[in-house]
């Protein structure tokens, strides 16, 4: 996600803020920039690419005047990394600069309206909407006008802005993204994590939603929207900076598991308007969706498994036959692929080699091409007809969480884009879905406080040699991903198994002890689970099952039980993915594992 950083002191500001965004690099960005105020002009030096250009730029920031100043580093969501898109932007009289970390949802629609009054727009974000609302609604206080024009934006936001009317105040206003003041001596500083401002001070006030900070060397303000100035508590924090950059987490995996909510809300924002989706710059018309008579859905790995809840949600919704394969599988396969065939490719990283060549090969033959892409800008996202981005934000850990979770997420949003087009289902059906998809983050915050009994849970399987994950239907889909978390992080053997096939010959391998982790959420097929389950217990199995909350009926054939939030049956790969994320993580971290970068695994394969 981006980063901000500001500086308001006596001295000069480019060389904390080049400095400070220096210390955010380890966020992810693909384009970073400031802006100094010096005297009554607004200086701004942008980048595509690293920090370092701008500090050879300008000799770490000695060649910059100015006392004052805000900085960003720019991880792309709406618009390609760009010089032109690259933070900060200015308003029409170079009166105002802003910075902005999260997503302004209704920017379009501000957009559109200022362009009708004769504003022109220099880039494709959605932050520039707010320098030019600042100069629309300026009244010469500078407060009234941050307020009134907070007022208008929806979504999440954390500003830094600055004005050349106010020569030593920087304002800060934030509201669903984080923003933190640092109060120095001589200088005030405002950034979106501690790392930033670590080696400054370590003495921080907590911005909180719709709040207003005004900055000045020497004071530091906080107001409400009505501009009644509020008391702050000032918190001195005691964390290092390798612990900052993981949220306070030991690993970004664990940060990013939990991160999971806010990254969902993300990849739905703006998406859902009216009981109905709505995806921008989405070229895949009802005429051109009436044409389809096959979706082929092609990824690798987390990304494969997630392809495997789509297939389940979409043919469920749409009834359009849906293919799942692997993409190292498909492009050697002489794929049946036509006009009228829709190939889905999935890829957090957007630079998955075996993903780019079946998108080529699918391309080739005729098909329309959408991929679910978390990198903006990446080699699958600019090959593709279509992009239906993630927004999960930049996701460090090799194995991935919130990747996975925002690409589902994502899966249900297309898979109720389609069935509106086709009209396969009722307007209300599709609505009461996208209700259930909305309440998934909070339904997900719950699993999230279980953390302390998984992680006792996740002991038992240290000295597993090998052990399996079942299910049926979309459990199944999930045993897959749930298999993988464990094989990958503790390198203990684990094998996914559709629940109903084990008696064809796995069975064989069940023995006294042997490990057998049951997801049980589809409750549809939970008579058929259960017999699965007391097959494996008649072996000797020691048995784990995860069930909806208030569901007993796998209590007496289990040896534990892990219960999460009943959802619509549609969505329970969201929520049963949590608990096993968790307990990977603890199995690995008893065992001492490198977490956060596993042996002989890439973050992004991007070779065959
Ligand atoms: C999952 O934890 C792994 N990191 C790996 O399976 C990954 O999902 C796969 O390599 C696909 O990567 P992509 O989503 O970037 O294409």
């Amino acid at each position: 996600m981006c980063g901000i950083v500001g500086f308001t002191g006596n001295n000069k500001a480019a060389p904390f803020l080049l400095e400070g965004l220096k210390k955010l690099e380890y966020r992810g960005y693909d384009s970073a920039g400031i802006a100094v105020l010096s005297g009554d002009k607004i200086k701004t030096e942008k980048t595509v690419g690293r920090i370092k250009s701008l500090m050879e730029k300008t000799d770490n920031g000695k060649t910059v005047d100015g006392n004052i100043g805000i900085g960003h580093t720019r991880w792309a969501t709406h618009g390609a990394p760009t010089t032109e898109n690259a933070h900060p932007h200015l308003s029409g009289n170079l009166k105002f600069a802003v910075v902005h970390n999260g997503i302004i949802e209704n920017y379009s629609a501000l957009r559109q309206k200022l362009i009708d009054e004769g504003v022109a727009f220099n880039s494709q974000t959605d932050t520039e909407v707010v320098p030019h609302l600042l100069q629309k609604y300026y009244n010469g206080n500078i407060t009234e006008t941050v307020s009134k024009v907070m007022g208008l934006l929806e979504g999440s936001f954390a500003l830094g802005i600055v004005c050349s009317d106010y020569p030593d105040t920087l304002i800060a206003a934030k509201r669903f993204s984080p923003l933190i003041i640092g109060v120095g001596e001589k200088s005030n500083i405002i950034a979106s994590d501690v790392t930033a401002i670590a080696a400054v001070t370590k003495d921080i006030i907590y911005l909180e939603d719709d709040e207003i900070a005004l900055l000045t060397p020497s004071e530091v303000k906080v107001l409400d929207t009505n501009g009644k100035t509020l008391n702050k508590e000032i918190t001195t924090i005691s964390w290092d900076v390798s612990a900052a950059e993981k949220g306070g987490f030991k690993h970004y995996m664990m940060k990013e598991i939990f991160e999971q909510p806010k990254a969902i809300k993300q990849a739905l924002s703006g998406r859902i308007k009216n009981g109905e989706v709505y995806f921008e710059n989405f070229s895949l018309t009802k005429e051109k969706l009436k044409n389809i008579n096959r979706i082929v859905i092609v990824a690798c790995g987390s990304a494969y498994h997630a392809g495997i809840v789509g297939k389940y949600v979409i043919e469920e919704m749409t009834r359009i036959p849906c293919e799942i394969d692997l993409a190292s599988e498909f492009r050697y396969r002489k794929p049946i692929i036509d006009e009228k065939v829709l190939t889905v490719l999935i890829s957090q990283s957007g630079e998955t080699a075996d993903t780019l060549a079946a998108l080529k090969e699918a391309k080739s033959l005729g098909s329309h091409i959408v991929s679910i892409v978390n990198v903006v800008g990446s080699s699958i996202a600019k090959a593709s007809d279509d992009v239906l981005y993630t927004w999960a934000g930049p996701e460090i850990a090799v194995a991935t969480t919130k990747g996975y979770s925002t690409q589902v997420a994502v899966l249900y949003l297309f898979s109720a884009f389609i069935a509106k087009a086709l009209n396969t289902l009722d307007d209300k059906t599709i609505t009461d879905f996208l209700n259930d998809v909305k309440e998934l983050p909070e339904k997900i915050e719950e699993i999230l406080k279980e953390k302390d009994a998984i992680k006792e849970l996740a002991k038992h399987s240290v000295n597993d040699s090998s052990l399996f994950f079942i299910g049926r239907n979309i459990d199944y889909a999930v045993s897959l991903e749930a298999s993988l978390k464990l094989k990958e992080i503790s390198y203990i053997h684990s094998e996914s198994y559709a629940a109903g096939e084990l008696k064809h010959g796995t069975i064989s391998l069940i023995e006294e002890g042997r490990t057998v982790i049951a997801l049980a959420c589809c409750e549809t097929l939970k008579d058929k689970l259960l017999s699965n389950i007391k097959e494996v217990a008649a072996r000797g199995a020691f048995v784990i099952t995860c069930a909806n909350e208030g569901n007993t009926d796998f209590i007496k054939e289990s040896n534990e039980m892990i219960y999460v939030p009943k959802v619509n049956e549609l969505l329970i790969a969201s929520t049963e993915v949590i608990p096993f994320q968790i307990y990977s993580y603890y199995v690995a971290y008893y065992k001492g594992c490198d977490i956060d970068k596993p042996r002989n695994l890439a973050k992004s394969v991007t070779v065959e």
